[in-house]
């Protein structure tokens, strides 16, 4: 795709990916302040981004630790020119553990764990591709997805991986997945002060074992400085903070819609128009998607190459746009190949989304 640089916003064909630059500096930069003030650590999520050109913005803007959900992401990064990657899952298949072994030469690489066997398989395959790899124990801090269970566990499988060539103990990941989309904010903070006590705990238990602990790191968009306050916590690890969407926006409005889709009136009736994007291109897994600037105009439905809007009052002329707002940035970022960075109107660049619809 060729749009050159200073191209109006209202001259691109639609639906296109929009990224307002303006409004990622000031998310990236409000949330930079708030982890100095507080002396903790920022690693951002990329399975949010999944865009190797917005990697390298971050990183010009001293962003230098980044969160990967797949290997595939930790590759995007790498070529991005990104050295610090924890890879905040488990990779068990032979395939992968010897592609992670492979690409711990090219950076430095962290992986979680929460199994022995697991935990030798990655020995032995770093050792053979003559690497050495980061490993953080993830604890299950009553999300219920994976990790071990907090105490004793944590003390043996940590014990393991100091005692397996070419794995280094980083610390423990903790991830309260579960509280992210709490909608009151008093209940939100006191549960995830709760799941974080028993990580602390464990933390803890593995000093008076001898053992030390660099990293304690877990939060989300909806618990960053929840998580951020607990004594013992290194680093925060959220991704939608910066493009957010219309969902997170309710919960979190010091954060700003960074992230739209451009679409065009193509059909009008009585109340209602419809655009010329639909389920394909934003995605609904959250809820459905705002308007952007037209707080009036309510999305009804959205179907594969449709979305249909209501409004009370004066109907938009056909060839008009609009900005959609999804309610998911993450999954919206994932139906995309392009992403088009704008500023005061105008594109700015032009970047592949290199990482999306990747699974592996
Ligand atoms: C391991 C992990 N850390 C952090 C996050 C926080 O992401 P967000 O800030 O987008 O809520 C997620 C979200 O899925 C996650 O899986």
């Amino acid at each position: 795709m060729s749009i050159p640089p200073g191209t109006p916003i209202a001259a691109l064909d639609t639906p296109a990916l929009l990224l307002d630059l303006d409004a990622i500096d000031a998310n990236l930069g409000f949330l930079q302040r708030e982890c100095d003030r507080r002396n903790i650590a920022l690693r951002v999520h990329f399975k949010s981004l999944k865009c190797g050109g917005l990697a390298r913005y971050l990183a010009a803007r001293g962003v230098s630790a980044f969160l990967a959900a797949k290997l595939n992401e930790v590759e995007t990064l790498l070529s991005a020119g990104v050295r610090d990657i924890l890879l905040a899952n488990e990779i068990v298949t032979p395939t992968k553990i010897s592609r992670l072994a492979s690409l711990a030469k090219s950076g430095d690489l962290a992986v979680c764990v929460d199994d022995a066997d697991n935990v030798r398989a990655l020995g032995a395959a770093v050792t053979e591709a003559g690497s050495t790899l980061g490993v953080l124990i993830e604890v299950d801090v009553g999300m219920r997805r994976c990790g071990v269970a907090p105490g004793a566990p944590v003390l043996e499988l940590a014990s393991l991986i100091q005692h397996t060539p070419g794995l280094h103990f980083r610390g423990l990941q903790g991830y309260e997945g579960h509280l992210q989309q709490i909608a009151d904010a008093g209940e939100r903070r006191s549960r995830c002060l709760a799941a974080v006590g028993p990580l602390i705990e464990s933390r803890k238990l593995l000093e008076t074992a001898g053992i030390v602990v660099p990293v304690v790191t877990g939060g989300g968009t909806g618990t960053w400085e929840f998580y951020a306050s607990v004594e013992g916590v290194t680093e925060i690890q959220p991704g939608s903070f910066l493009l957010m969407d219309c969902f997170y926006h309710r919960l979190r409005p010091e954060f700003a819609c960074s992230l739209s889709i451009l679409t065009t009136v193509v059909s009008r009736r009585e109340n209602w128009y419809v655009l010329d994007a639909g389920s394909k291109a934003i995605s609904q897994d959250f809820g459905v998607p705002a308007i952007k600037s037209h707080t009036t105009e309510r999305v009804v439905k959205l179907v594969e190459e449709h979305t249909r809007v209501e409004v009370d009052r004066q109907l938009p002329a056909i060839g008009s746009q609009r900005e959609v707002l999804p309610a998911h940035c993450c999954a919206t970022m994932n139906l995309h190949r392009v992403a088009i960075a704008t500023r005061g109107g105008k594109v700015e660049a032009v970047w592949p989304i290199e990482s999306s619809g990747r699974y592996d």
